[in-house]
């Protein structure tokens, strides 16, 4: 029995975890939190309230970072805001996220997780989506899940920021990332996780251009695919309170932002924990 209270949500995954203070975790209790991670996919801890260092120890707990903590904002560091008609890198970036994807996929090396929190939210809208991928994978019917057994996709942030009609500016520190010029990772449809042995759909709005398919029979069986996949009971969308602080598993998981009024502020903060360098490595 864990010593903190873990209480499964209602959907295929998920679960909110109280009675732990994320800040003063030790070794033995940080064993359970991880095992019960790996099996929910996603941990919600509510209050935590924890300061960018405790975040990013917390975070290293769980492997090596990605990067250590990125505002997910659409405030400027003068504190004014960007809102939608400013349309600019950032915001466009914001906008991306809110299609649902694997965090980078598009990288050669796609991630294991994050630990992201809130510490500002709008008063209504900036919910977070996740969806199952071990599940979806679960449902497929035969058929499909034969067909997608063998398949692959390409990964990339140009291709799917472009569908967005995003071009990055030039030197543009906060966008710049995930856009390199090096191979368009290749990417298998079907995600054996590493620790579990479960099989997920890995899918999401970077995956396109698929070996074997043209183009347009690429797009049409991905989109049907997250279609299908992140529906009820797969899904669960969190409706943020500062300082909430969730860990999901980027391993099996998709996720989103979902819109909110940007003349409000929004502030996340979010800890990438880099992937396995052979379990999350491209084909490529
Ligand atoms: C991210 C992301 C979603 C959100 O930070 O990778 O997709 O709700 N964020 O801001
Ligand atoms: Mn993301």
């Amino acid at each position: 029995m864990p010593s903190f209270n873990i209480a499964p949500i209602d959907a295929s995954f998920g679960a909110v975890v109280t009675g732990i203070r994320l800040a003063t975790v030790d070794d033995e209790r940080w064993r359970e939190l991880h095992q019960a991670w790996l099996e929910h996919a996603l941990l919600i801890f509510p209050g935590q309230h924890l300061s960018r260092d405790e975040q990013i120890s917390f975070a290293r707990r769980f492997g090596p970072l990605e990067f250590d903590m990125a505002a997910i904002s659409n405030v400027k560091s003068d504190g004014t805001l960007r809102i939608e008609a400013d349309n600019d890198d950032v915001v466009k970036i914001l906008k991306g996220n809110m299609g649902w994807h694997a965090d980078s996929t598009y990288m050669s090396v796609q991630a294991k997780g994050a630990v992201f929190s809130a510490e500002v939210v709008p008063a209504a809208g900036g919910q977070t989506g996740f969806a199952d991928m071990r599940a979806a994978y679960d449902a497929l019917d035969d058929g499909l899940r034969t067909k997608v057994e063998t398949l692959a996709a390409h990964h990339s942030l140009h291709y799917s920021q472009a569908k967005l009609g995003h071009q990055p500016e030039a030197g543009s520190a906060y966008s710049g990332y995930g856009f390199h010029a090096g191979p368009v990772p290749l990417r298998p449809l079907v995600k054996t996780h590493p620790e579990t042995g479960r099989k997920s759909l890995l899918i999401g709005r970077h995956a396109h251009n698929i070996p074997g398919l043209d183009p347009d029979e690429s797009e049409r069986l991905l989109d049907e695919l997250v279609d299908f996949a992140c529906q009820a009971p797969r899904v669960y969308h969190h409706s943020w309170s500062a300082g909430d602080v969730v860990i999901w598993d980027n391993r099996c998981l998709l996720h989103r932002a979902t819109p909110w009024d940007m003349t409000q502020p929004r502030v996340m903060w979010h800890s990438r924990i880099a992937g396995d360098p052979v379990a999350e490595a491209s084909l490529n």
